[in-house]
């Protein structure tokens, strides 16, 4: 026992060491909890109210079916002295089996008629003109978001409108996968859509809070599954339209970070990243464009800070043991110049 808790005791140190979550518990602590209870959208909302109502009506049926059992097994349960004999048994009761049979079909009917309502509205909804489209691309493991009308692309961290509701302005989601099975799944918004390989699903929000959301890959997909997450940044329309018009101009050019800029173009970071305005037109990566405008880098798994990008630009299995991302051996030099690049890409 004591050699037990002894090797507990010191085994904590080095896992506390390890622990280092990358400033991601802070920033996520300020984030409200992503509970499907708690919908600020109508898909969440109407699939969080069927859900409601399917566990109320199936709760009574439960009450009532164990009820009545628990009522018999005790009341006629054996005691002592009775004769053994069987009591009397009842059979074709005309009123009874009419009951047991239409007051099922008539609940099963209501759940059907409900479900359909439901599974329409979230599903078949008509696009109204205005309404935000972006294309979302899986990848293995990370979030490519695009806005074909707008020509803005980014990663990890979707910005969307404010929707009224009483002018709603939703946004459409077109999602596909560049490789693998995954799925998108930003609980306070809407339920899980599949993303698959060489199919175009789609859904849609029109979240009427401006806040945080955090959202998870909801199907495994590898090694970093867990680490595959998203953030959907819910604005007011002038703070969105500010930000798309940010998005849209090409990064400023500092000439301070000239080494570093040609450190970037001289390696194999511009096979997979875009960054607009240079060589590099790379999709196997995020498109690094305006990097500093995210918060977090690695899907979420570290907060977007000098020194972490550092670390992940060393080596991002350090961060992200499985991330595809290979380790770059750059001297001290470059890597600091290469960081201080990145650094001014906002
Ligand atoms: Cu992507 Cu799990």
């Amino acid at each position: 026992m004591t050699i037990a808790i002894a090797i507990a005791v010191a085994g904590c140190a080095p896992v506390a060491a390890l622990a280092n979550d990358w400033g991601m518990g802070d920033s996520n602590s300020r984030i409200p909890p992503s509970s499907v209870f708690d919908s600020v959208s109508t898909p969440a909302h109407e699939i969080n109210t069927l859900a409601f109502f399917v566990v109320s009506i199936t709760t009574v049926i439960f009450l009532i079916v164990a009820g009545l059992l628990t009522y018999s097994i005790v009341r006629f349960r054996a005691r002592p002295g009775d004769d053994g004999r069987e009591p009397p048994q009842v059979y074709g009761s005309n009123p009874i089996e009419f009951a047991w049979t239409t007051v099922p079909v008539i609940i099963v009917l209501v759940l059907i008629l409900i479900t359909a309502r439901t599974i329409y509205t979230v599903q078949a909804p008509a696009r109204p003109p205005g309404a935000l489209s972006v294309h979302v691309i899986a990848h293995q493991w990370w979030w490519e978001f695009r806005y074909p009308g707008l020509g803005i692309v980014t990663a990890n961290e979707l910005h969307v409108p404010l929707s009224d509701l009483q002018s709603p302005t939703p946004t459409f989601l077109d999602l596909e996968s560049a490789d693998v099975a995954h799925s998108f799944w930003v609980p306070r918004l809407a339920g899980k859509t599949d993303v698959i390989p060489n199919k175009k699903n789609s859904m849609w929000i029109d979240p009427h809070v401006a806040g945080t959301y955090l959202g998870q890959c909801g199907e495994y997909c590898g090694t970093e599954h867990a680490m595959m997450l998203l953030r959907v940044i819910v604005e007011p329309r002038a703070d969105f339209d500010r930000w798309v018009a940010a998005e849209q101009q090409p990064p400023a050019l500092d000439a301070s970070v000239g080494h570093g800029r040609r450190v970037f173009e001289s390696t194999a970071c511009v096979n997979c990243h875009t960054i607009r305005g240079t060589a590099a037109d790379g999709r196997f990566g995020p498109d690094l464009t305006h990097l500093m405008t995210r918060e977090t880098i690695g899907a979420g798994v570290a907060m977007n800070t000098r020194d972490h990008l550092k670390v992940w630009v060393s080596d991002p299995r350090v961060m992200k043991p499985g991330a595809l991302m290979p380790a770059m051996n750059l001297g001290d030099k470059d890597l600091d110049d290469l960081v201080a690049y990145l650094a001014t890409l906002r």
